[in-house]
């Protein structure tokens, strides 16, 4: 039976927990890297030719490293028990209920892994916050773990991970940086120690930096405010753009050659989806306003008002432009993912969209390469006419209007004309992601609405 250097346990197997521990293992043959959930079904789909969430990369990964150095395995207690370091990488999704809800994160998922680990470990461990976490949870994590007549011992780390969807692999195996926060007493800079030396095995060591705890955990606040503001702040502006005759392609090229600012990040859309910047958003004005910061609070808040206004905007826009009615009116949402080359659908703008056009009682017809599943899903309580359709020119066919939701590859080369052709007319092209060649869209016959540009319509002004 082969020894390993090291036993790393992962506890929760979802978008986060997965892939790092894939690249992790795949870098480090010579550690033992075991993933646990209490989802027993989503642990099958990882020990499965189909994994449970689609990302570029991942399925190659996992293929080299599953069954070598890397398990997924619904056992908790023995995973904790044989581990050295253990990630806990549960959900934590917004309150919904009682003080904070719809802002504070719920810590319930968290709070139980924390009191397994008490319970089943026997020997030191580190334990590794790489969930999104709300300031200072650290603390009380190390509470929870030293309560009781026989406190272990336990070094409680942040290790926040910044990748995004979509991108996750490159992200993993190629970071900006690695941010990993610990006490600063010895046993905690020796802790510390042990997680850059992991890192170490492919990440160059300028770009991994060490913090003090708290700062571990509000940067990754933080860096979630600043990029979800960068884009309230070019949709505004995108608002303005419509109403005057500047185009929100130019100004935003205008402004992003500024090194100060950066280009990157300044696509205006339909706003802003995925599962964290809302709400580690609503965490940041949470926390700000239980020290008392309320102007710090309504700053942030403001980022989150702009993505809501964006989203609603979006479907005013189609129903003033539609002639008022959308009743009965059929309309193909092309892409319900949050972004493009990911299956999430979690705070995607395509939800809000589509349930605002069902309550506008239109025919919706939703198709996107990979996000079906959980649109059915998301979609499950809504009322009206609802299809979905992956092949898009079904989608379209006999459609009043196409709505662009996500911006996927495949969408940007469809046979327009012949989807235009099999259309209702007059026929309508709303662009939340502007990606389409909108001049070109015009000469085909649609009406063309982008975001933050001037709209190509066939309609004379009389
Ligand atoms: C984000 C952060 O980027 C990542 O560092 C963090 O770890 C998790 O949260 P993610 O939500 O996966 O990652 O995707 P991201 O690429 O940031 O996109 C978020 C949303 O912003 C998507 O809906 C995307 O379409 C939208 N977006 C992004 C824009 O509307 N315009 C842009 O210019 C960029
Ligand atoms: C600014 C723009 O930078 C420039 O492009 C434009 O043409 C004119 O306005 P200026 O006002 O001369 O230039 O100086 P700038 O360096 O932008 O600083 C503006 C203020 O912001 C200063 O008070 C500066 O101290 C402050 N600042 C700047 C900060 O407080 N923090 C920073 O990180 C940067
Ligand atoms: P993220 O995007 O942060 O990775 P996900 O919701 O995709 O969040 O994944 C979190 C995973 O954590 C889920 O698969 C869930 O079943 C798992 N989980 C939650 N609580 C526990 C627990 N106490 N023990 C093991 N797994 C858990």
């Amino acid at each position: 039976k082969r020894e390993f250097d090291k036993k790393i346990l992962c506890i929760g197997a979802g978008y986060v927990g997965g892939p790092t521990m894939a690249v992790i293992a795949h870098k480090c043959p010579q550690y033992k890297v075991t993933i646990v959930d209490i989802n027993a079904n989503r642990i099958a789909q990882w020990n499965s030719d189909k994994l449970p969430i689609y990302e570029p990369g991942l399925d190659d990964v996992v293929k080299a490293a599953r069954g070598k150095n890397l398990f997924f395995d619904t056992d908790v207690k023995k995973g904790i028990e044989e581990s050295d370091i253990i990630f806990v990488s549960v959900n934590t999704p917004t309150k919904t209920f009682g003080a904070g809800a719809g802002m504070a994160a719920d810590l319930q998922y968290w709070e139980k892994t924390a009191r397994e680990i008490r319970e089943y470990s026997q020997s030191p461990k580190i334990i590794v916050e790489k969930s999104t976490l709300p300031v200072k949870t650290a603390q009380a994590m190390k509470r929870i773990l030293m309560a009781g007549d026989n406190p272990g011992q336990f070094e409680v780390l942040s290790n926040p991970e910044f990748l995004a969807e979509g991108t996750a692999i490159s992200d993993l195996e190629n970071p900006d940086r690695v941010l990993i926060g610990s006490m600063e007493t010895k046993s905690g800079l020796k802790a510390r120690q042990e997680l850059v030396d992991v890192y170490k095995n492919w990440v160059p060591e300028n770009k991994i930096i060490t913090t003090n705890l708290w700062s571990s955990e509000l940067s990754k606040l933080v860096s979630n405010a600043f990029l979800a503001q960068k884009i309230s702040s070019i949709n505004a502006i995108s608002a303005l753009c419509e109403k005057t005759d500047a185009n929100i392609s130019e100004v935003a090229g205008a402004v992003g050659m500024d090194s100060r600012l950066g280009n990157k990040f300044l696509n205006a859309s339909v706003g802003f989806g995925g599962s964290c910047f809302k709400k580690d958003i609503l965490n940041l004005v949470y926390l700000c306003r239980y020290y008392g910061l309320d102007t710090v609070a309504d700053y942030w808040e403001g980022v989150l008002k702009i993505n809501d206004y964006q989203k609603e905007r979006f479907v005013m826009n189609m129903l003033g432009n539609m002639f008022n009615t959308l009743a009965g009116k059929k309309i193909c949402i092309l892409g319900f993912a949050f972004k493009a080359n990911t299956g999430d659908t979690r705070e995607s703008p395509a939800i809000y969209v589509a349930r605002r056009l069902l309550e506008e009682r239109a025919v919706v017809n939703i198709s996107d390469p990979q996000a079906l599943e959980n649109a059915e899903n998301d979609l499950k309580d809504a009322e009206g006419s609802i299809f979905f359709i992956k092949n898009p020119y079904e989608a379209a066919k006999g459609c009043d209007a196409i709505a662009v939701m996500t911006e996927w590859d495949i969408y940007k080369s469809l046979d327009y004309e012949n989807i235009y052709k099999s259309m209702s007319k007059p026929a309508f092209l709303f662009d939340g992601r502007n990606i389409l060649h909108h001049n070109k869209m015009y000469e085909i016959g649609f009406n063309v609405f982008p975001i933050g540009k001037a709209s190509l319509t066939h309609f004379s002004n009389e």
